[in-house]
């Protein structure tokens, strides 16, 4: 893994990096260097605290053999705490509010040498969130804990931070193909930030980026999977990978509100005030939105006057966020058609329709499922249904035919295609994009 180590044009703090970039040696060789022994003459002891005013107490013990060992002893304590002068301190120290607070003001400091990590935090879902106030949300000494960073401590399967807080998600992980891969040793075997970003961490279900990861390293799938899977580009873009490689998972059809200009997902319900009172239910359990009031919905949202206009992008996902990690290995994987080329499948049960939120993250509200076999919501829909699946009986016939026949599927693709122009008279599949 490359250094992406950026230091800082200016400051105090770069200066004294480029002062130390020589050292090679760990200085716990020597213990801490005298500079540093002066703080922790008072900060080394145990039990040192100072009260915050907003309830509670800020152990200011820095455990300084553990400080020795990491990285920042390069630096010294001053490389962060430049702004602590000895000879005033600790008697003009400011008021601490909450430990949150102190860390919020702190952590400032890691973008003078880390500038290139910092930025991409700051595009990261996660910086989102600390800008709505969310308590919750991981900055840079979440992740790093500032007086004990090692090399590539955080790249660890058991020391990798996202697990803190995503505990669910690790544990389908853990016992998924990558994790008993990497458990077993294989480094190729991706971890949380080999798919999601350590900093730039996006919102998960934004456009096609994660299939796009996963394509990144199996650069042989499409082709493997065009063997025996006809159009397998369509496959892609509108069936999620772990659709098909989590067997078990329920899946839901999520029809995306997106806005056909920009080639995103329209953020609602801000500027949509109506569209909770349409749908009625967030959860795909109670059937909320019925096909009529999608077309209304629509036909509000680009009556004329209005900016950009609003498209609906189906797509066959898992249910719940946090399935999507159980991956298994690729011979248990979905591969019978009528699994979803099928009249009632069980894939076309639950239908929810997804607007992105304040932070990107997408509320998704339920629809009636009716709405992927109504002749009015086709149009609005762009062509989102599976052969037999949600749709018509003669093309489940044609595809029996085609499958028991043996007919080359270059043929019976083409048949298909023309059948489905001419039964819905629409244009060419729109292709999911970004
Ligand atoms: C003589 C003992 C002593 C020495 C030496 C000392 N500190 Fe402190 N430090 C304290 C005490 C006591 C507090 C708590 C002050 C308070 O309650 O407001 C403190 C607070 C702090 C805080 C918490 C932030 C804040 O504003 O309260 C930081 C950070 C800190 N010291 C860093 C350092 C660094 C870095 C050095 C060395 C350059 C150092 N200290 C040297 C005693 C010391
Ligand atoms: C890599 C930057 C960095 C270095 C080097 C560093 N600190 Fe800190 N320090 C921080 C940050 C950031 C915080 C804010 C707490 C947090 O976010 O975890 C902090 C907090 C503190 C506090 C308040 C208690 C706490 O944990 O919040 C004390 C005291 C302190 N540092 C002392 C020291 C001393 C003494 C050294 C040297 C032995 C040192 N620091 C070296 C970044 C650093
Ligand atoms: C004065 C400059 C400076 C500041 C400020 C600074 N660092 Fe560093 N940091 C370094 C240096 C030098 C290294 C070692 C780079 C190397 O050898 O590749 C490093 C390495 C790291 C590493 C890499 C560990 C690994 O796996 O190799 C992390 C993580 C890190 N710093 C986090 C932080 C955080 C978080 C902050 C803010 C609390 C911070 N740093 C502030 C200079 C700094
Ligand atoms: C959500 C957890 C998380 C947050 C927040 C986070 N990091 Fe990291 N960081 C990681 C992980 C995991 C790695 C190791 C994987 C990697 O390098 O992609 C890492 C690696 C690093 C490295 C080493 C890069 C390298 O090329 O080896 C540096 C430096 C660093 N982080 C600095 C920061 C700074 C500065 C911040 C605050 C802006 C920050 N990190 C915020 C999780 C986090
Ligand atoms: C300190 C806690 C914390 C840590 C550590 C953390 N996260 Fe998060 N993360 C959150 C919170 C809070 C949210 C927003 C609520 C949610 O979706 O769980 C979030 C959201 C996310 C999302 C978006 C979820 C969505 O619905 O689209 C992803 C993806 C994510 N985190 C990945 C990671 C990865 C990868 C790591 C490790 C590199 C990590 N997180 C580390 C707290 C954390
Ligand atoms: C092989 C790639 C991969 C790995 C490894 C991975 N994820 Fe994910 N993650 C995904 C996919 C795919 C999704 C679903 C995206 C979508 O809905 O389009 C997802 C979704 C998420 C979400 C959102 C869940 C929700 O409820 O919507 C979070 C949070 C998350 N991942 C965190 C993590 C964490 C933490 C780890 C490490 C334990 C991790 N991921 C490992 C691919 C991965
Ligand atoms: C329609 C269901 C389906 C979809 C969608 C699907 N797969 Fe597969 N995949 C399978 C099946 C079934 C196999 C096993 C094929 C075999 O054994 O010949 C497989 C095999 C694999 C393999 C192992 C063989 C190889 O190609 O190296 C990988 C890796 C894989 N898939 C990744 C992916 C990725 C990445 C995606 C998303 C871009 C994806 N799959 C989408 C059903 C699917
Ligand atoms: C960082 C690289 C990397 C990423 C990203 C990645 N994988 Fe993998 N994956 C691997 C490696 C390495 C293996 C084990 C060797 C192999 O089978 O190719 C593996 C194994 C698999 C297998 C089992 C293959 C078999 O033969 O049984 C499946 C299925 C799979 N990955 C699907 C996915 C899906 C789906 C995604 C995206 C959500 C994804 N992978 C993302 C590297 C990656
Ligand atoms: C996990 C569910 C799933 C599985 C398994 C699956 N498909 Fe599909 N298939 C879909 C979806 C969803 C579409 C896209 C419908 C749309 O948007 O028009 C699709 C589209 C198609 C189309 C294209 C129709 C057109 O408009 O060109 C053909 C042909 C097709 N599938 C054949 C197959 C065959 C043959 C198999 C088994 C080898 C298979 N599918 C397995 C879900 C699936």
């Amino acid at each position: 893994m490359g250094r992406r180590f950026a230091m800082g044009a200016i400051g105090a703090a770069a200066a004294t990096v480029l002062a130390f970039a020589g050292m090679t040696a760990p200085a716990s060789a020597a213990g801490p260097p005298t500079a540093d022994q002066q703080c922790l003459a008072c900060h080394g002891m145990p039990g040192l605290e100072k009260p915050l005013t907003g309830g509670g107490t800020l152990s200011l013990h820095i455990p300084g053999d553990t400080f020795a060992q990491s990285v920042h002893s390069l630096i010294g304590c001053t490389g962060c705490h430049a702004d602590v002068n000895l000879a005033s301190h600790p008697a003009a120290v400011e008021p601490i509010a909450s430990k949150r607070n102190f860390s919020l003001a702190m952590v400032q400091i890691c973008r003078t040498c880390h500038t290139v990590e910092f930025e991409q935090w700051g595009q990261s879902i996660h910086a989102a969130l600390v800008r709505e106030g969310d308590p919750t949300a991981p900055i840079c000494t979440s992740c790093h804990l500032p007086h004990a960073v090692t090399r590539g401590a955080s790249e660890s399967l058991d020391a990798v931070p996202c697990r803190m807080c995503h505990a669910a998600v690790f544990n389908a992980y853990a016992v998924s193909v990558h994790g008993v891969l990497r458990r077993g040793g294989l480094a190729e075997a991706p971890l949380c930030f080999n798919c999601h970003g350590a900093h730039d961490v996006s919102v998960a279900s934004a456009g096609v980026g994660r299939r796009d990861v996963c394509l990144g390293c199996h650069t042989e799938a499409a082709a493997s999977h065009r063997a025996w899977l006809p159009n397998v580009d369509l496959h892609f873009g509108v069936v999620e990978c772990p659709v098909c490689h989590v067997p078990q998972a329920p899946r839901t059809v999520d029809l995306i509100l997106y806005d056909s200009t920009t080639q995103k997902e329209v953020s609602g319900p801000v500027g949509m005030p109506k569209f909770e009172g349409l749908t009625g239910s967030t959860t795909a359990t109670q059937p909320g939105l019925d096909p009529t009031t999608l077309l209304l919905l629509l036909k509000v949202t680009n009556r004329p006057g209005i900016e950009g206009k609003t498209s609906v992008r189906g797509r066959l996902e898992l249910t719940q966020g946090v399935d999507n990690h159980a991956l298994t290995f690729a011979f248990k994987a979905i591969r019978e058609c009528n699994t979803c080329h099928r009249e009632g499948s069980a894939a076309f049960q639950s239908v929810t329709v997804s607007v992105a939120g304040p932070t990107g993250i997408p509320i998704r509200y339920g629809v009636n499922k009716d709405v992927l076999n109504s002749a009015f919501s086709v149009d609005a829909i762009g062509g989102f249904y599976a052969i037999g699946g949600t749709r018509v009986t003669l093309l489940d016939m044609l595809l029996a035919l085609a499958l028991v026949g043996g007919v080359a599927w270059p043929l019976a693709h083409l048949t298909m295609r023309w059948v489905f122009k001419r039964y819905l008279n629409r244009t060419p599949h729109e292709q999911p994009k970004g």
